[in-house]
């Protein structure tokens, strides 16, 4: 029974429905048992389950109940491959359920605007396709298990600098195709349960208090049918949040802004049905996880074992002058601290206490059939080169054919939290790579980092370098696997690796200044940014080498359709022409060149993971729609596709594209609306819009002129500049101000029934 012996059991108070919009303790919300409202457990997320036994203890990453630590979302990026992530979600979702926690806070995809962001580790791409669509695979894998996606952060989170306060301040164009598209993306295609407001302003207003963002396009645009959960603390004013459509404020706030909507509702200031909402949405959350059945127990060794078969997938092999795969039989040597202390995962809210840790030396001794010898050559916490370390390893690797150095980022240099300085190796362990470089040994790199490092200043000292990012728990195996050739590397950039940090697009405007951040690179992130230049860059986006070699033939391109029902296959043939089995990443990439915006030459519109053997080919096909080829048009507010044509290219990186073709879309003939704000080229480019002025702008008899000079060849390039509103006071126009409105009806075939009069037209009968 209620407080109110009248009241059905299941009816709240306002107090009560106020106490279920905000958390009860970190990581649980309010239970209301005699309404039967259960509690809901939030963990951490995003590449294992972070669920820490005490509900008050907030970086208590320490004390996490042991989980598979998968790859972090930088390298399961570069996997290209949305099967690993519907499977690694699947495997996070039964760990989190066995550990009764009912939604896991990720994936995490917000673009990696500037490799300075000290979150990109747990980021996929620069690229919004990529993101969304390994995104969406990894929502359906996690809820498929009954436990539901928080996906964050919404929006343009992509810097750690001043993250609670700073706006990101972009314009809609850019929010829309390259901040937005990939949660777009993962609503539409995977409908994950939560989604997760970020901390940061977007255009000076809180991501939490954003109506536009929560409720006009999360949910009226896209349909999201979730609940709104704050990032942890990102709620400054709970009743704006509440009206913007934010349904969860996590954690606790001790009971404060609880307190904060009842008074605004006994004030006259929010209407309860606000609450309400929020509360029914609520419930909906908890009817979702109450109806999934258990997933079952999780197989941690199964896990274990996905864990390195998916960090095999994630290495992108950058280059190789024949030094990999190993030949067990080669006389070989490991140089480099972080092959013994190696960095699995990122610092922060998403760091996993593993279930158990591969050891690469182990691995690549079981690999090699033999113990490798080993020398740290560096200390990862320093900066400075350590003579003796640095002389024991130059005389490890004189000794061996083949030496593996292990270099890569310490940790204390990037985490959630704050943003980097640079994107420089340790200067000792480039001094390290220089000499080992002089002795006779082949030299292979193996790079332990989340966040980009440049190599165009030490990659000539290396025959070799294999790019591991963070691979999580089973760094060792996976890593062994590609090295020796078990695995054929298949990962591919999902980031620009830049020779300079100053050739980055956003270099000039992050991390801001006085609190606002100016994306003022536009949509022009990462390679559509470094194409558009055609500026040099170590290893473009899709660059990843294999042990093998692929081919690409007989590229088709049908459509069918028009309009909004266009659809367009792209199909294409890879042939493995080399002599081992391999996976090939076929990326598809569309150019708009006849676009009236400015466009980057290419974005990625699709790819397809394919396994093929050595001498065999497999056909790719890719089905594009509408929006594939749209762009989105700030002007009008909507997304347009324009007519002309399109470039289709396949590729095996955006610098390597292999096959093109070009083809026009079918698409309606559409007359561009046009005002008295529209200017003089304008109204003349539409065939209407220009009878319309010829029959207007009518010289007078004796002028002796036969149509105005303003349309003529030649004067309107010159005048065409002009809006039609200004030109109809210019002496000599002979257009009268008072009839531009009826111009403007006619034009647009507005005519609500009527002619323009004077057109000696009856006037026709109106309703
Ligand atoms: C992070 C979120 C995380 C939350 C809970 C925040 O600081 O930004 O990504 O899910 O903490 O740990």
């Amino acid at each position: 029974m209620g407080e109110n012996g009248s009241r059905p059991p299941e009816a709240l108070t306002l107090r009560e429905k106020a106490s279920l919009l905000s958390g009860v303790n970190l990581w649980q919300t309010r239970a209301v048992e005699h309404a039967g409202i259960a509690s809901l457990r939030f963990s951490d997320g995003p590449h294992g389950v972070r669920c820490q036994p005490t509900v008050d203890e907030f970086l208590g990453g320490g004390h996490s109940i042991p989980a598979t630590c998968f790859p972090p979302s930088v390298a399961l990026g570069s996997s290209w491959d949305p099967g690993l992530a519907r499977r690694m979600g699947e495997a996070i979702g039964r760990e989190a359920d066995a550990a009764g926690v009912d939604v896991i806070l990720g994936p995490g995809i917000n673009i990696k605007r500037s490799p300075l962001c000290g979150r990109n580790f747990e980021y996929y791409s620069e690229d919004p396709h990529l993101s969304g669509v390994l995104g969406a695979a990894f929502v359906e894998g996690v809820q498929s298990t009954g436990v539901g996606a928080s996906l964050k952060h919404f929006a343009l989170n992509n810097q750690e600098t001043d993250r609670h306060r700073v706006s990101a301040d972009a314009d809609e164009r850019t929010m829309r195709e390259i901040y937005l598209a990939a949660f777009e993306h993962v609503v539409k295609d995977a409908r994950p349960w939560t989604v997760m407001s970020a901390y940061n302003k977007v255009n000076g207003v809180y991501a939490s208090e954003h109506r536009w963002l929560l409720t006009t396009v999360l949910r009226e645009e896209w349909g999201f049918d979730g609940a709104v959960v704050s990032d942890w603390g990102a709620v400054d004013n709970r009743v704006a949040a509440l009206r913007a459509g934010l349904d969860i404020e996590m954690p606790t706030s001790g009971g404060i802004t609880d307190g904060d909507v009842v008074a605004a509702v006994e004030a006259g200031a929010l209407d309860e049905s606000t609450v309400d909402d929020a509360v029914a949405r609520i419930r909906a959350l908890l009817a979702r996880v109450a109806a999934a059945r258990p997933a079952g127990p999780p197989h941690l060794d199964l896990h274990h074992a996905l864990a390195r078969e998916i960090a095999g997938q994630c290495v992108v092999l950058l280059k190789n002058d024949g030094a990999l795969p190993l030949a067990p039989s080669a006389r070989l040597a490991v140089v480099g601290a972080l092959a013994r202390s190696p960095r699995t995962q990122g610092a922060g809210s998403s760091q996993v206490v593993p279930t158990r840790l591969d050891d690469v030396l182990d691995e690549m001794a079981r690999l090699h059939g033999a113990p490798v010898p080993f020398a740290p050559g560096y200390r990862i916490d320093d900066d400075v080169a350590d003579p003796g370390l640095v002389a024991e390893a130059v005389q490890l690797a004189e000794g061996s054919e083949v030496t593996v150095v292990f270099l890569g980022l310490p940790g204390h240099q990037e985490s959630e939290g704050f943003d980097r300085a640079h994107i420089d190796l340790p200067a000792n362990q480039v001094e390290l790579l220089r000499r080992l470089a002089a002795t006779p040994a082949r030299i292979v790199v193996v790079l332990s980092n989340g966040g980009v490092v440049r190599t165009a200043e030490w990659e000539d000292g290396a025959d070799a370098v294999v790019e591991g990012w963070l691979l999580g728990q089973a760094f060792g195996g996976g890593m062994a696997d590609v090295l020796f050739g078990v695995v054929n590397p298949s990962g591919r950039l999902a980031e620009t690796i830049p020779r300079r940090l100053q050739d980055t697009a956003s270099y000039l405007n992050f991390p801001g200044e006085r609190g606002h951040v100016r994306y003022g690179e536009g949509i022009f992130v990462g390679y559509r940014f470094h194409d558009a230049l055609d500026g040099a860059v170590s290893y473009p986006f899709g660059h990843g080498l294999s042990y093998t070699e692929f081919a690409y033939e007989d590229l088709r391109v049908d459509s069918r359709g028009t309009d909004e029902d266009l659809v367009v296959t792209v199909d294409v043939r890879v042939h493995n022409v080399g002599q081992r089995s391999g996976a090939d990443i076929v990326q598809l990439y569309v150019g708009l060149p006849s676009s009236s915006l400015p466009q980057p030459p290419r974005t990625l519109r699709g790819f397809e993971k394919c396994v093929v053997e050595p001498g065999r080919s497999a056909d790719v096909r890719f089905e594009l729609h509408w929006r594939d080829f749209a762009s989105f048009d700030s002007g009008r507010g909507r997304w347009t596709v324009e007519p002309g044509p399109v470039h289709i290219e396949i590729g095996a990186s955006s610098r390597d594209i292999r096959l093109s073709t070009t083809f026009v879309p079918t698409l309606s003939p559409v007359t561009p609306e046009l005002d008295a704000d529209s200017t003089l080229a304008e109204w003349a480019s539409s065939a209407a819009g220009r009878r319309v002025l010829e029959r207007e702008m009518q010289p007078p008899v004796e002028s002796g002129m036969s149509h105005s000079r303003f349309l003529a060849d030649g004067t309107l390039e010159t005048v065409g500049t002009i809006p039609l509103r200004r030109l109809a006071r210019f002496p000599g126009a002979y257009l009268d101000p008072a009839r531009l409105a009826l111009c403007v009806e006619e034009v647009n075939d507005r005519g609500n029934g009527h002619d323009l009069p004077g057109q000696g037209a009856e006037k026709k009968p109106t309703n």
